[in-house]
């Protein structure tokens, strides 16, 4: 892969990114990631990328409607800016609710997930499945445009499945109902994580709507965003599984759309350091809660190194912010 722009694609994507009222002074975002994209790892995305849009993990509406407090999913720290509440439900007026509420915590933006592979989602009408119900999507958009001053965005995928590739039809309505933005994760909803993203399909949408497009799936690297913002003519890119455990990412490629140089990557020591800060940053915001959940991301801290495999074999099984502590400063300690 080159890691070259050419020079007018360059030049456009110095330029801050309109969405409707909204100007970010970076084209790199970090997506919603369930069970990811908590307080905690934003923080540390957030220092790498400070300008960069960052999204909460996917908020149910439905839950926002029935519960008497909001989820902590929804919770914004101060100095989190830019930052945007990503709902999920199918029934407009919920999702209106949820919206103003998302805004009055502090959403910069609502996004509306229209991507969500997952059956438990889809079932319930929500998630990807809005992409065989474009009028149930169309009323969503147009209801939660009604009810805050915010831009709407949406986040979906190219379609069903290989026979129903609706994209192209469905981003036109998306645009008409009156999204701001719309972000294209370049798989259909059968593919779920499977096989490669289909870039060429951003290219197609991005010539028929006028509102930025967003290229979504497979952003793993510096080269990969430059390939995919060369190849699609996107306005900017959104990194996904390419941050688990490498809360660095946004930050890099924006670093090269910023200046056009690649930052060298950060050395074993710092990743695990940023391990270790992730670690102690979900204790004190979760507890023991927050130990579990450190597993899975200390594990893939875990990558690409001498001895990562035993560590992650280890630290997928601590019991304690000590036990992860000593892991972590034993394998610092040996680099
Ligand atoms: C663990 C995990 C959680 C995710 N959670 C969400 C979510 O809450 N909302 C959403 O729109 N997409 C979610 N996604 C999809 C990603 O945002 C992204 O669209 C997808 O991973 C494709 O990008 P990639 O190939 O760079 O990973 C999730 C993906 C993963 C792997």
């Amino acid at each position: 892969m080159s890691n070259r722009l050419s020079p007018a694609l360059a030049s456009k994507l110095a330029t801050p990114l309109q969405i409707g009222s909204v100007v970010l002074e970076s084209r790199v975002l970090q997506s919603p990631l369930s069970g990811v994209t908590d307080l905690v790892f934003r923080r540390l995305v957030r220092r790498y990328a400070p300008k960069s849009m960052i999204y909460t993990e996917m908020v149910s509406a439905k839950e926002i409607h029935h519960l008497q407090t909001l989820p902590q999913l929804m919770e914004i720290a101060p100095g989190e800016e830019p930052i945007s509440i990503q709902l999920f439900d199918c029934r407009p007026d919920f999702m209106a609710e949820a919206a103003q509420k998302a805004v009055a915590e502090g959403a910069l933006t609502i996004d509306i997930n229209m991507g969500c592979p997952v059956n438990k989602i889809t079932k319930k009408g929500g998630g990807s499945s809005l992409l065989r119900q474009p009028e149930v999507a169309e009323a969503i958009v147009k209801t939660v445009v009604d009810a805050v001053e915010v831009p709407v965005t949406v986040k979906t995928r190219l379609g069903w499945d290989d026979d129903q590739i609706t994209i192209l039809d469905f981003a036109r309505r998306m645009e008409a109902s009156g999204a701001s933005m719309l972000t294209l994760h370049a798989r259909t909803r059968a593919q779920g994580y499977q096989g490669t993203a289909r870039w060429e399909w951003i290219a197609k949408v991005k010539k028929v709507l006028s509102i930025p497009v967003i290229a979504n799936g497979d952003i793993f690297s510096v080269e990969a965003a430059i390939a995919c913002l060369s190849q699609t003519g996107a306005d900017g890119v959104m990194c996904s599984r390419g941050t688990l455990g490498y809360p660095f990412l946004v930050g890099e490629i924006d670093h090269f759309l910023r200046t056009g140089q690649v930052l060298p990557p950060p050395s074993i020591k710092a990743r695990l350091q940023c391990g270790k800060e992730h670690l102690q940053g979900l204790w004190e915001y979760k507890g023991q809660r927050g130990i579990i959940q450190s597993r899975k991301h200390m594990a893939w801290y875990c990558k690409g190194f001498p001895g990562a495999a035993e560590l992650r074999d280890k630290l997928s099984r601590i019991e304690s912010l000590e036990q992860g502590y000593q892991l972590i400063d034993r394998a610092i300690f040996n680099y």
